[in-house]
């Protein structure tokens, strides 16, 4: 196989100690670095050249370490820039304006997914199932969501990772849509999406590929010990929180015993998402299955959580990809995705 020189970059803090190989299980694990140790290392065993940078404002430093390492590809785990997570496509922008080529999804793909608003707007005009909603712009006055029944949950329309998910964000009355959509507004300073609550199964889809797709087996998050007042939702506490999770039980794993024809609708459902919003390289797809077998697309998640022990990671585990092989297919498709600047370049030789 082909050695190449990988630059990871990722955000500023997430860089792993130079001790951390000699730290324990139980401290990685627990660390915020985690997802960049488990990708470095493996890039390693897969007996690639790395190096790793963290960039929080200064993309001098990004442009000079290419300049000097030499990057046949640079692995990108940035998730925010100036501290602000929608600026994570411009980051992408950037690599491909340097004619840099680069991991995971491209600067369209990753500004689509994220706004949940625009990726909601349209799934719904190619008929993909996503809960009814509707947009609380900043600034904006408060009206009544005549058109959705209660439970609903408010949502930031731009932040992931379940940032402002809590019990509260599921509201069954107007006095307490009201307070949420006013507490994202000023606790996350973005807009607010609020939709109806889908009661049923979540089901993670893990799709890999830029051309042709490679869609996981789905991955499913369980909540088997929660308290009778408690919704079954992956809460910011119920996905980060080990000690919550191992108190009520909460875990993911594969998804067995799913009703014939939704296993079999899957692929093809994913695989629609994933191409309405333009992705390439990687993504998680989070979803909910209703008790009457209809599949909803709540958001997608380009460059998804790569860790060992995250969803999308052991879902291609199942699907029989080590985490080594993961991580090199995400090179390769790194490596093959043709950007502007090629097919340009295409056109002018
Ligand atoms: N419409 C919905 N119905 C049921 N549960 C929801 C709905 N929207 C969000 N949730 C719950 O909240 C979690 C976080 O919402 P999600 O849309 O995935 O945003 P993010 O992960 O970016 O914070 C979901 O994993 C799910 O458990
Ligand atoms: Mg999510």
């Amino acid at each position: 196989m082909k050695k190449y020189r990988v630059l990871i970059v990722t955000s500023d803090g997430l860089v792993p100690p130079d001790n951390s190989k000699d730290l324990s299980d139980e401290v990685k694990g627990s660390s915020s670095w985690k997802m960049e140790y488990d990708v470095m290392v493996a890039i390693e065993e897969l007996g690639h050249e790395v190096a790793i940078i963290g960039v929080f404002d200064d993309l001098g430093l990004l442009r000079r370490t290419i300049e000097e390492f030499k990057p046949d590809i640079v692995f990108n785990l940035v998730h925010e820039f100036h501290g602000v997570g929608v600026y994570d496509h411009h980051i992408a922008a950037y690599l491909e304006l340097l004619r840099q080529p680069y991991t995971g999804c491209n600067p369209r793909g990753l500004m689509l997914s994220r706004d949940k608003i625009l990726a909601k707007k349209l799934m719904q005009y190619h008929r993909i199932q996503t809960p009814r909603f509707l947009a609380y712009r900043l600034n904006k006055p408060f009206r009544k969501p005549t058109k959705l029944s209660y439970p609903m949950v408010v949502k930031s329309s731009v932040e992931d990772a379940s940032l402002g998910v809590s019990q509260a964000s599921v509201v069954h009355n107007e006095d307490k849509l009201r307070e949420r959509v006013a507490f994202v507004h000023e606790q996350v300073q973005s807009d607010a999406v609020v939709e109806e609550y889908i009661e049923g199964r979540e089901l993670y889809l893990g799709v890999l590929g830029n051309v042709r797709l490679n869609t996981f087996p789905p991955w499913e998050i369980v909540f088997p010990d929660l308290p009778e007042s408690s919704m079954p939702i992956a809460t910011n506490r119920a996905k980060w929180n080990r000690k919550y999770r191992l108190e009520h039980k909460i875990h993911s794993r594969a998804a067995y015993k799913l009703p014939e024809a939704v296993e079999k609708q899957i692929p093809a459902f994913a695989k629609k998402i994933y191409r309405t919003l333009f992705l390439t390289g990687y993504a998680r797809l989070d979803c909910r299955l209703r008790s009457d077998g209809t599949l909803f697309c709540l958001e997608a998640n380009a460059n998804c959580d790569l860790s060992l022990d995250d969803e999308f990671a052991l879902s291609g585990d199942k699907a029989g990809i080590s985490y080594p092989e993961l991580v090199q297919k995400i090179i390769s498709l790194g490596l093959q995705y043709k950007p502007a600047w090629k097919r340009a370049e295409a056109l002018s030789s």
